[in-house]
């Protein structure tokens, strides 16, 4: 199998962890406070893992991650039969899985496809468990819409303009952090799109309490192999978007509300200020080399995790 088979394959698995990260998180605040939520929360960042996992090998062998997810199904429906959705998707994954560990013969990445399907197997027991689990629960979005709840046309589209605001910024900085052989610059890209998952949880939060639906859909990505011009593209869209969250922030009569949105623009002055000085190195280390532009030489910093190293 040529290295091109390998990563046509692996993209099928990247884009199937996509898929179940998202529709995971979804049904997770459908099902709203509770330790369930958390459990399934807990999934969806062990499906994060596996991506994570998955882009470091198509990178290793001179692809680029695929970041768009298998179309999920975002359809409301009762809890159990949400529930009933991530059982398949498990069984699908885990069915996948086995034939690309069968077709694929290089033998630290079946190790790894191979401890990613063992975690597909649990997850799918935990999932056929909360079927039942849910069986008697609502999910908070009934549970407010019953209780009456009036979420003002204006706050539910700045909460969700918000949500999707944060989905196109982590998977342009997750995507940006696989690209960079600079180990320090790409766990640093990593940790800014962990906070921007965090802001997107809290925003889909605050709407799903309110009767809401969060939309998990992205704008375009800026998605480049070069470092300065995705730093350039990163410190530009947190200039517009603590514009935009300043601007909703008065808009918003809900003080809780508000002052979360505060806390979030207060982050995305902290994001431009961290790119700011990451893009400000990354110029100062091309002007040291002499302003050689960096070939695309195979990456020796970042290698194929084995299986002792994912623990
Ligand atoms: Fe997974
Ligand atoms: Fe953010
Ligand atoms: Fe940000």
């Amino acid at each position: 199998m040529t290295n091109p088979e390998i990563i046509e394959l692996l993209q099928q698995d990247i884009r199937g962890e996509h898929q179940a990260i998202v529709m995971y998180l979804m049904h997770a605040y459908e099902v709203g406070e509770s330790g369930l939520a958390a459990e399934i929360e807990a999934i969806a960042r062990e499906e994060m893992r596996h991506l994570d996992w998955l882009a470091d090998i198509i990178t290793g062998l001179g692809g680029e991650p695929n970041m768009e997810p298998v179309p999920p199904d975002f359809t409301a429906a009762p809890l159990n039969e949400q529930m009933l959705k991530d059982v398949a998707l498990e069984e699908g994954a885990a069915a996948q899985y086995r034939e690309h560990i069968e077709a694929i013969d290089v033998p630290d990445i079946r190790l790894l496809l191979s401890r990613i399907l063992h975690d597909e197997l649990a997850h799918h027991g935990m999932f056929v468990k909360f079927v039942d689990e849910v069986s008697e629960m609502t999910s908070v979005i009934e549970k407010a819409n019953a209780e009456g709840a009036t979420l003002e046309p204006r706050t539910a589209d700045i909460l969700k303009q918000g949500v999707r605001h944060e989905y196109t910024v982590t998977l342009q900085y997750l995507f940006h952090g696989f690209m960079t052989k600079d180990k320090d610059l790409a766990e640093d890209w990593q940790n800014i799109a962990i906070n921007e998952m965090q802001h997107m949880g809290w925003l889909s939060e605050a709407l799903t309490a309110r009767g809401g639906r969060p939309d998990f859909t992205h704008t375009p990505l800026v998605l480049t192999p070069d470092a300065e011009t995705n730093l350039k593209a990163d410190i530009a869209v947190e200039r517009d978007v603590t514009k935009t969250y300043s601007r909703h922030i008065p808009e918003v009569e809900d003080p809780g509300l508000a002052e979360l949105l505060e806390r979030i623009r207060d982050h995305e002055i902290y994001h431009d200020n961290q790119f700011s000085g990451l893009l400000d190195q990354v110029e100062d280390e091309e002007h040291t080399a002499g302003c050689q532009p960096d070939t695309a030489a195979p990456s020796t910093t970042k290698k194929i995790p084995t299986v002792g190293s994912l623990k």
